[in-house]
């Protein structure tokens, strides 16, 4: 019997399933280099000046309540993130706001609502009193109580909560991201264009809601209704439905903070960017229209009935020469 020649290294190791092993094995480990480790050493965002700010001397110890507030898990059912969706969680955050979180406190889930800017939002009573008994304050709620705390524990946490976007204090909680304010030179400039030259628009005045108002029945009222309340005919085939403007929460919203939203629509919704769209103009003539929408009383939309009805469209009757294809003769 002829003796088997033995394997050479090449059969061995760099052939079939062992090279294929190999590949699969250092792409990932290469996409963990790149997205876990790179980002770990390179990223170092500075400090924004908005962060939180455990340093402050107070009664109770808000750096010590940090530490409650992980001990406790709250961060399972309250992130501390605002994104650029978001409404009524104040500003959104910057990556140099977390510069001194350790470990950051962003959360996963929002079973509650978003704690970023929760400082200041409630009396510290208020805090303790929701702490101890979360449904004597919202009736329905499934946030558990943490009575259990002892009295220091407490009000330690409590100042942890009040110290939640402490340097980000804003003057309406709805508020557009920087380059739609004057806080920046982009946002400047846009509002200068806004109240003086050629392009300006008076967004209360009713001459430039008039205005709006076409643009709105064109562009708009397919989805959110002739009347906004979220009730247009394409309302229908929509699983996130239109916003129904019909809400007094749209009271709070700034003029900037109408026009971002119109202009960078929402995402993960199917609102449009109208940016891309519609002139800067046309965009300030909506907001005008859209703030004269009357929000004293929300309108719910539960019945299919309650849509606005799309118009049938007539074909027109053709005979049948008119079926026939052209011939190109
Ligand atoms: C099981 C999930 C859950 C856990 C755990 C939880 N919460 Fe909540 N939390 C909620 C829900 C739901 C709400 C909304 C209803 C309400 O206000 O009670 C809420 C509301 C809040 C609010 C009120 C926000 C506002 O302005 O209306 C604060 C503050 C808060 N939680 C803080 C905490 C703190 C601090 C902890 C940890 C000690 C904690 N939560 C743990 C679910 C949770
Ligand atoms: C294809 C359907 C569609 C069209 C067309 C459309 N929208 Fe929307 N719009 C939506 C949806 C869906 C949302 C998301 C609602 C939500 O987030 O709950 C939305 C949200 C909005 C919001 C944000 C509301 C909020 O809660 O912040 C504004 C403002 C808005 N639309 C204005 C307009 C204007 C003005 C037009 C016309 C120029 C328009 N939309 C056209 C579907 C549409």
């Amino acid at each position: 019997m002829p003796k088997e020649k033995p394997e050479s290294f090449q059969q061995r190791w760099l052939s079939g399933y062992t090279l294929g092993a190999i590949g699969i094995l250092s792409t990932f480990m290469i996409i963990i280099f790149s997205t876990v480790f790179m980002p770990m050493v390179l990223f170092r965002p500075s400090p924004s000046g908005r962060g939180n700010d455990y340093t402050v001397e107070q009664v109770a110890d808000a750096h010590r309540g940090r530490q409650i507030y992980v001990r406790e898990g709250c961060f399972y059912c309250h992130t501390q993130f605002t994104r650029l969706q978001d409404r009524g969680y104040g500003p959104l955050v910057q990556a140099g706001d977390y510069n001194y979180e350790t470990p950051h406190q962003l959360g996963t889930a929002r079973t509650g609502p978003d704690l970023t800017n929760e400082g200041g939002r409630m009396s510290s009573q208020w805090q303790k009193a929701h702490l101890v008994n979360p449904r004597a304050l919202k009736p329905g709620s499934i946030m558990p109580s943490f009575s259990f705390l002892s009295d220091r524990d407490m009000n330690d946490l409590v100042a942890y909560i009040q110290s939640l976007g402490n340097k980000r204090t804003s003057k309406n909680f709805v508020e557009a991201p920087d380059e739609y304010r004057d806080t920046t030179d982009h946002g400047k400039a846009l509002l200068d264009r806004k109240t003086t030259g050629k392009e300006a628009v008076d967004t209360n005045s009713s001459a430039a809601a008039n205005a709006g108002r076409g643009i709105y029945t064109q562009n708009c009222a397919v989805c959110h209704g002739l009347e906004g309340w979220g009730n247009g005919p394409n309302a229908i085939s929509l699983e996130k439905k239109p916003a129904n403007f019909s809400r007094p929460f749209y009271k709070q919203y700034p003029d900037e903070f109408w026009f971002y939203r119109i202009s960078e629509g929402v995402p993960g919704t199917r609102m449009p960017r109208f940016g891309e769209i519609l002139s800067e103009q046309q965009r300030w003539y909506l907001v005008a229209y859209l703030k004269t929408l009357q929000k004293d009383q929300e309108v719910v939309i539960s019945k299919i009935d309650q849509l606005n009805k799309a118009e049938q469209v007539k074909l027109p009757v053709l005979t049948d020469q008119q079926y026939e294809p052209h011939t190109g003769e």
